[in-house]
């Protein structure tokens, strides 16, 4: 067996950045090939590949010889034969480059060499709404996001400074609470508390990466497989398929002017006990309709008399613009069976990835279990920037100044509605949330439509993907919150043109 010597070698750009990855050179001392042939290849091989694109910088003689252990000259013949093959070029002072004559290899990342014959069990997301689609000056009617051009970024960024700045920053650098950042619990725990009426503490808060993961946490802490999860429908599609991934059997129940139906849920019930019902009672996904005192009160006697969770989703809280003014489930005082999840994603941005369970101890303590195997913890530096702007009243600030925006921006949306659709859909003006909910007067095959919109420049999202029990919708949810007026005006008169042709 001969020695085998493999060097580690970082490639550089053409700029002399270093390269974040390493590639492998195997060299076998007593192979019997000679070493600078080994060398060539091997550079050769990695240029094949794809690893080694044209352009790409390589070490100097010296830094690879020392690296390979090997004499300077047996790398510069290799370097040599590379140079006489079109394999590699010099340039006067600048080093060693992959030729650039050479045809641009796919990255074997992109290209992958072997195929699998295993059966991998595919797993596909039922939609990706969320991401902005491409196209320059697109008009984009998402599900209901904040405009990220309103972020508080500034603020973010200075916050960010003074954690690098202060004292015993090594801190953060650690693992932390799986739970969390403890100052950031603290801070959610006092907004929880003052300003949305629940009765928490930090120890009764998980905080997650989005409300995406809090109800990921949720449906795997909460369902076994086969267990029964009523939800609403139309509905959020994401906590849809969460629950389904979990194995639930999830039951869809309609929804009304007030928000799912106690009746048909009632029903559900009696045909079969329930786990758990998911629901979005602020602002109903995608229908926008706000749940009234009442039927607050008795959903929640309901899960008291038939003892299932009441999983609350109370993804935009900070934005309802209406007369009347609710609290979440989560507050009234019989609530016991309540879990409570919200996010920072509508009031500072989606990208900050905070959202977070309030519910009893030792759910929020199995949930943080279950997160540690997952993620281990989530961003602390973030977590503890947010506490701060949090601590300092500028997230308030920033609610403040982003409602007064949003309110306008709904206002306008109604007018524009009025002048352009009217005969063609109706709709309740939202009390809040960040979309409206058009209802066609004929019917409409919204994924049509929104093929003959993204012509326009104008993109929507296919209303059939909020229906879980096969109900055409005639419907189309429309996020206005991240378009200006300009944008609102342009959209909708698009909108328009393209239902009325
Ligand atoms: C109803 C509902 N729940 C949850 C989320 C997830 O938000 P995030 O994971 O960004 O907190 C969204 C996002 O738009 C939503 O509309």
């Amino acid at each position: 067996m001969g020695i085998l010597k493999s060097s580690s070698f970082y490639f550089f750009y053409m700029g002399q950045k270093l390269r974040p990855w390493k590639t492998i050179l195997p060299i076998e001392i007593a192979s019997g090939k000679a070493v600078f042939v080994q060398i060539a290849e091997g550079i050769a091989s990695e240029i094949k590949r794809g690893r080694l694109q044209p352009g790409d910088s390589l070490p100097g003689s010296r830094v690879l010889a020392d690296d390979l252990g090997v004499n300077r000259k047996t790398v510069v013949l290799a370097y040599e034969d590379l140079i006489a093959e079109g394999w590699l070029s010099t340039a006067y002072k600048r080093g060693t480059f992959v030729s650039e004559q050479l045809p641009k290899i796919k990255r074997a990342v992109e290209q992958p060499v072997k195929k699998a014959s295993f059966d991998f069990y595919a797993f596909k997301a039922a939609g990706d709404r969320q991401q902005t689609p491409a196209g320059a000056n697109l008009i984009y009617f998402n599900d209901g996001l904040p405009d990220v051009r309103l972020a508080p970024l500034d603020e973010l960024a200075r916050a960010y400074k003074r954690i690098f700045q202060q004292k015993a920053r090594w801190r953060m650098m650690g693992y932390s609470q799986e739970k969390g950042d403890d100052r950031l619990r603290k801070a959610l725990a006092q907004m929880l508390v003052h300003d949305r009426g629940l009765s928490t503490t930090a120890e009764e808060i998980c905080v997650t990466r989005g409300s995406q993961m809090a109800l990921y946490l949720t449906a795997h802490t909460l369902v076994k497989p086969g267990d029964r999860i009523a939800i609403e429908t139309p509905g959020y599609l994401p906590a849809h398929e969460t629950f389904k991934r979990a194995g639930a059997d999830v039951v869809p129940v309609k929804i009304d002017e007030e928000g799912i139906c106690l009746e048909a849920l009632e029903k559900t019930v009696k045909e079969g006990a329930i786990r758990a019902v998911y629901v979005t009672p602020h602002h109903q996904f995608p229908t926008t309709v706000t749940m009234n005192a009442a039927r607050r009160l008795e959903l929640v006697a309901l899960s008291n008399k038939y003892n299932f969770a009441i999983i609350e989703d109370d993804y935009d809280h900070e934005y309802h613009f209406g007369q009347r003014s609710f609290l979440p489930l989560a507050s009234h005082e019989n609530a016991g069976n309540v879990i409570y999840i919200s996010s920072l994603s509508k009031l500072v941005a989606p990208s900050v990835r905070i959202g977070y369970i309030a519910g009893p101890r030792s759910f929020i303590d199995s949930v943080a279990a279950l997160r540690l195997i997952i993620d281990r913890q989530g961003d602390s530096v973030m977590e503890n920037a947010v506490a701060e702007l949090m601590e300092e009243g500028s997230i308030t600030k920033h609610a403040r100044k982003a409602w007064n925006i949003y309110k306008n921006r709904r206002d306008l949306m109604e007018t524009l509605l009025i002048k352009h659709l009217s005969g063609i859909a109706s709709f309740t003006k939202p009390e809040g949330g960040l979309a409206f909910w058009l209802k066609f007067h004929q019917e409409i095959d919204t994924r049509e439509l929104a093929e003959r919109l993204d012509k326009q420049g104008v993109a929507v999202i296919p209303t059939e993907c909020f229906s879980f029990n096969g109900e055409r919708l005639n419907a189309l949810r429309l996020g206005y919150g991240s378009l200006n007026e300009k944008e609102l005006a342009e959209g909708i008169a698009a909108l328009a043109s393209v239902l009325k042709s």
